[in-house]
C-alpha cells in the first residue's frame, strides 16, 4: 500500500485495507483463530455438518434460548446441546435436490475429459437447474435465493463425482435417498460405501474449510453480488478464483510438490532451491495469519494419524521434512510464514483415495456454504464494489 501526495489511498493488494463487515466468520491472524458465528473452529469441526452449515447461513438464532444465552454451551464440542435448528430442514432440503437432471449429466459427459474439475464446476453452476419450492411459513428455506444458493450447494457433489466416474470409464452412481452428505458423496465418487471413520474425517475436513472471511474468492463472489448479477454468477466467480495456486489450488500444488521432491532427504535442498530461485513453496504462507494456520494445527496430526503406511506415508513425511526445512530457512529471512490449511489437508485427502486434481474442487463443495451466506449477508445492504485505476498511459 502506499499513500498518494493528494491523500487517495493507492493499494494493488487490499492488503491490511477493510472493505467491509460481517458477521460470518472471524480470522484473527496475530493469534491463530478461527471462528464462526463466534464458535471455534475447533470447536465446530466434530459437530454435525449441516449443523455447522446451518450455524453459518442463518448464526444461532434458531438454537434454544439457553444455548444462545450461554457462550460457554456453544463453545463446548462435547455439549449435546445444538448449535442452531436447522439440521434437520437443511438434510432435508439438500437430500431433495442433490440429484442432477438428465440435462445436467448430459452437458458433464459433453465436456473434454481433459477439463480440470475446477474449470467443469465453475462452468457447470450456472446452468443448474434450481427449482423453486414454496415452504413453510417461517422457513429458513422461504427465499428463493436461499433455495437457489442451497441448491447449488447440494448439487456441487452430485457433479464431482459424477465427473470423476465418467472421467476414469465407471458407471455414474445416483446419489442416495437417506445418506449424510459426505457418506452419500464418498459412495458417488468411488463407488463403495465409505467407512464411519472416512466420512468422519472427511466431515471434519469440509468445515474447517467452508468459510474464511475475505478470502480472494468470496471476495470475488462480493464484487459480483454488488452488480446485482444472480447467485449462481457470483458463485460461479467465487469457484473460478479459488482455483487458482495462491489460494484453493495450493492444495493439489502442495501435494504434488510433495511427489516431486520424493523423499524426505530431498527436502531442505528443494526449499532451499525454490527460495533461491523465488518460487513459492506450495502451502506455506498467508496473507493473514503471521502464525500457524488453525486449520493447519488441526489437519497435520489428522494426517499424521491417517497416513501411516505406503504412499501416504512417505508423502507426509516429505510434507514434515519441508515444513521444518522451511521453518528453518525463513526463520534465517526474518519471515513470519507458516503452513498454511493447505499444506497437510492433502494427505489426508490422499488417505481418503481423492485424487489430487479434485482436491480443490472438494475445497468447493465446502465453501460453497461460505460462498452462499455471505452473498446473502451482502445483499442485505449491497453498494457497487467499484475500484479505481491511476491512468500512467500516454
Ligand atoms: N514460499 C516462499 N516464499 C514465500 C511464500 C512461500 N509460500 N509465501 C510468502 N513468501 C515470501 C515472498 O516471496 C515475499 O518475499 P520478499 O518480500 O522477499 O519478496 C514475502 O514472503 C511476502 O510474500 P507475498 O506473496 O507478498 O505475501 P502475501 O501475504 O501476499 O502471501 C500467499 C500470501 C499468496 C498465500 C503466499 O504466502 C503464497 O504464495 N503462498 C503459497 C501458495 C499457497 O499456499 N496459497 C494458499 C493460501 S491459503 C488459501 O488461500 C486457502
Amino acid at each position: 500500500m502506499d499513500e498518494q501526495n493528494n491523500g487517495e489511498i493507492f493499494s494493488t493488494d487490499l492488503a491490511g485495507i477493510i472493505v467491509g463487515e460481517t458477521e460470518i466468520s472471524n480470522v484473527d491472524g496475530v493469534s491463530g483463530s478461527l471462528s464462526y458465528r463466534g464458535v471455534n473452529i475447533a470447536d465446530l469441526v466434530n459437530r454435525p455438518v449441516m449443523e455447522v452449515v446451518g450455524l453459518l447461513l442463518f448464526g444461532a438464532d434458531g438454537a434454544s434460548p439457553e444455548v444462545q444465552s450461554d457462550a460457554r454451551l456453544l463453545r463446548d464440542a462435547s455439549s449435546s446441546e445444538r448449535l442452531c435448528d436447522y439440521e434437520e430442514e437443511l438434510t432435508a432440503f439438500t437430500i431433495d435436490h442433490r440429484r442432477l437432471s438428465a440435462e445436467e449429466l448430459q452437458l458433464l459427459r459433453d465436456l473434454p475429459f481433459d477439463l480440470h474439475p475446477m474449470l467443469v464446476l465453475q462452468g457447470m453452476i450456472p446452468f443448474l437447474n434450481i427449482p423453486y419450492r414454496e415452504q413453510a411459513e417461517g422457513s429458513i428455506l422461504a427465499d428463493e435465493v436461499v433455495q437457489q444458493g442451497l441448491g447449488i450447494a447440494a448439487k456441487i457433489p452430485s457433479i464431482i463425482a459424477a465427473r470423476h466416474r465418467l472421467i476414469n470409464g465407471n458407471s455414474i452412481i445416483p446419489s442416495g435417498d437417506s445418506l449424510s452428505l459426505h457418506e452419500n458423496f464418498l459412495l458417488m465418487f468411488h463407488g463403495r460405501v465409505p467407512s464411519r471413520e472416512q466420512v468422519r474425517i472427511l466431515d471434519a475436513v469440509q468445515i474447517l474449510q467452508m468459510e474464511h472471511s475475505f478470502n480472494a474468492g468470496t471476495f470475488a463472489g462480493r464484487v459480483c453480488a454488488s452488480t446485482l448479477a444472480p447467485i449462481q454468477s457470483s458463485i460461479s466467480a467465487s469457484v473460478g478464483t479459488l482455483f487458482g495456486v495462491l489460494h484453493g489450488g495450493a492444495d493439489q500444488a502442495a501435494l504434488e510438490m510433495a511427489k516431486k521432491i520424493g523423499s524426505p532427504d530431498k527436502a531442505a535442498a528443494y526449499v532451499a532451491d525454490c527460495l533461491e530461485r523465488k518460487i513459492k513453496i506450495m502451502g506455506m504462507g498467508h496473507r493473514e495469519y503471521k502464525v500457524v494456520d488453525p486449520r493447519a494445527k488441526i489437519l497435520k496430526p489428522m494426517a499424521l494419524s491417517l497416513c501411516e503406511q505406503g504412499q501416504g506415508k512417505e508423502l507426509l513425511e516429505v510434507l514434515v521434512s519441508v515444513e521444518a526445512a522451511c521453518q528453518t530457512a525463513f526463520a534465517k529471512q526474518g519471515k513470519e510464514i507458516w503452513a498454511n490449511v493447505e499444506f497437510y489437508k492433502g494427505a489426508v485427502f490422499h488417505s481418503l483415495g481423492i485424487e489430487s486434481n479434485f482436491f480443490t474442487s472438494l475445497f468447493a463443495m465446502a465453501r460453497v456454504y461460505g460462498y452462499v451466506a455471505h452473498y446473502l449477508e451482502f445483499s442485505q445492504n449491497s453498494r457497487l464494489i467499484r475500484p479505481r485505476a491511476k491512468y500512467v498511459g500516454r
